[in-house]
């Protein structure tokens, strides 16, 4: 197969190297990019006067043509061609004849690729948008429905204080609103056009970028040529940005998978949310969780695999920089695929109102509330906290809960102590006094469901 570039070799690539080289078996994804970007390219070429409007008219219909044929699956890609770009351009010239060749005018693959990287990655941003959205709105709504029940708060995984699953519930829809301020901050920086930098010096041809841009729906034009076919921050950021999304699905996960087991039993996963065993009957596996915690590694391994390509990398181009493919599309893949699987499964999953509430009595979990009474009565909060203290000593002793002790047992360990103090030991008492701005009180959740629903529907 001739190459476009094979003017000055005598000889043939060896197939060995060919297929070494090729990138087209992964990179024929970004067809729909390559064609959008050599649609706006042309029309420049043609609106600058570069190439005659009847040469630019002919190469955007050619195109167009070849987006039909790649939409319906009947494009061949060779891997002699090497990438998508090539198989593209060769496609075109086919079709067209030499006036084909023209297209690649005032243009290298080098800012070609930096190009369709940046609109497949706002493509991309989009739709993980869209995706958190979907999921901050479950989960919007698992809490809104199941805004009563009461479970333990845990710290160092062991019971700390009542709180509302809602409000539990939420502190990831919040995680998930600053993905999404990140996602949305990096569009800043991928929506700006690399195109007419060439290989990397810019161009003797009186190109017009702006126009370019603007038929992109671009931000900026880059300033640097150099900087701009070398530059990969803006994926380093989208896969920076994905990873911690990761780390908000897997401890997501990780709860579901702790909660689902025997120990907890706060939660049912349904049945089509989960898988058997081969050789025990009786289980029900939460693989669908485990898997999500399981691909947060893939995606920081993809992290960690676009730096060091990076890392120490000389200007401008190096074909090191086709490497960062594979781990871009896997990143995309898998937090979508995660993202949809766990919008799916969340409001099918039963909570065990009952179980929750009695984990969250046991352990002493009002001592907090006992301590802040005191401290309320004026007792410096560190001795509060020293008489609770003693007052949970007692009752494990004794084997008893902090209801089961009566008023003079209450005086003797302190004679601040009142009858109201009946009034703070249960768990929904408890609950229900956390009103401080963020606090875990139902009209504080209220109030943060509906400032999120506010902010996640706009
Ligand atoms: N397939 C190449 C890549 O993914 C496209 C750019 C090739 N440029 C070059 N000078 N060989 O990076």
């Amino acid at each position: 197969m001739k190459k476009p570039w094979a003017g000055r070799f005598k000889w043939r690539t060896s197939g060995t190297v060919e297929s070494f080289t090729e990138s087209v078996s992964f990179d024929r994804r970004l067809w729909p990019y390559d064609i959008e970007g050599s649609i706006a390219h042309a029309r420049m070429l043609g609106h600058t006067g570069i190439i005659s409007k009847s040469d630019s008219k002919k190469i955007v219909k050619g195109l167009r043509d070849i987006a039909g044929e790649l939409a319906k699956g009947k494009f061949k890609f060779k891997s002699g061609l090497e990438d998508v770009h090539m198989n593209i351009e060769a496609a075109l010239i086919k079709k067209i004849g030499p006036v084909g060749g023209k297209l690649h005018t005032a243009r290298s693959r080098n800012d070609q690729v930096a190009l369709d990287m940046r609109l497949y990655l706002r493509a991309e941003t989009k739709e993980l948008l869209a995706l958190i959205t979907g999921l901050q709105e479950v989960l919007l709504h698992v809490a809104e429905k199941n805004i009563g029940i009461i479970m333990p708060g845990y710290t160092h995984m062991q019971r700390a204080q009542p709180v509302l699953l809602a409000h539990h519930l939420l502190a990831y829809v919040e995680m998930l609103q600053r993905d999404r301020e990140r996602l949305t901050d990096g569009l800043k920086r991928i929506e700006v056009l690399p195109l007419g930098s060439a290989a990397l010096a810019g161009t003797s041809l009186p190109v017009d970028r702006k126009y370019v841009a603007e038929a992109l729906g671009f931000r900026a034009v880059s300033q640097n040529s150099i900087d701009a076919v070398s530059d990969r921050d803006f994926m380093i950021e989208f896969v920076s940005a994905a990873s911690l999304v990761m780390v908000h699905l897997s401890r997501l996960a990780e709860e579901l998978v702790l909660w689902a087991s025997e120990e907890f039993s706060f939660i049912e996963l349904p049945d089509a949310y989960a898988t058997g065993s081969s050789i025990m009957p009786q289980k029900k596996n939460p693989d669908v969780p485990e898997l999500v915690r399981g691909k947060a590694g893939r995606v920081f391994g993809n992290l960690v695999a676009l730096f060091t390509v990076m890392k120490g990398l000389p200007l401008a181009y190096n074909r090191d920089l086709q490497e960062d493919k594979p781990p871009l599309f896997d990143t995309a893949d898998t937090v979508k695929a995660c993202l949809e699987v766990l919008s799916e499964m969340l409001p099918k999953i039963k909570f065990n109102a009952e179980a929750m509430s009695k984990a969250a009595e046991g352990g002493y979990s009002t001592a907090a509330d006992v301590a802040e009474y005191l401290a309320g009565k004026g007792l410096p909060f560190r001795d509060a906290h020293e008489v609770t203290g003693k007052l949970v000593r007692h009752c494990e002793q004794q084997g008893i809960a902090f209801e089961d002790l009566s008023r003079a047992d209450f005086k003797r360990f302190s004679t601040l102590f009142g009858p109201d103090i009946r009034s703070r030991l249960g768990v929904k008492a408890s609950v229900g006094s956390r009103r401080s701005e963020g606090g875990t009180s139902p009209a504080q959740v209220k109030r943060q469901i509906k400032r999120l629903k506010r902010l996640i529907l706009n």
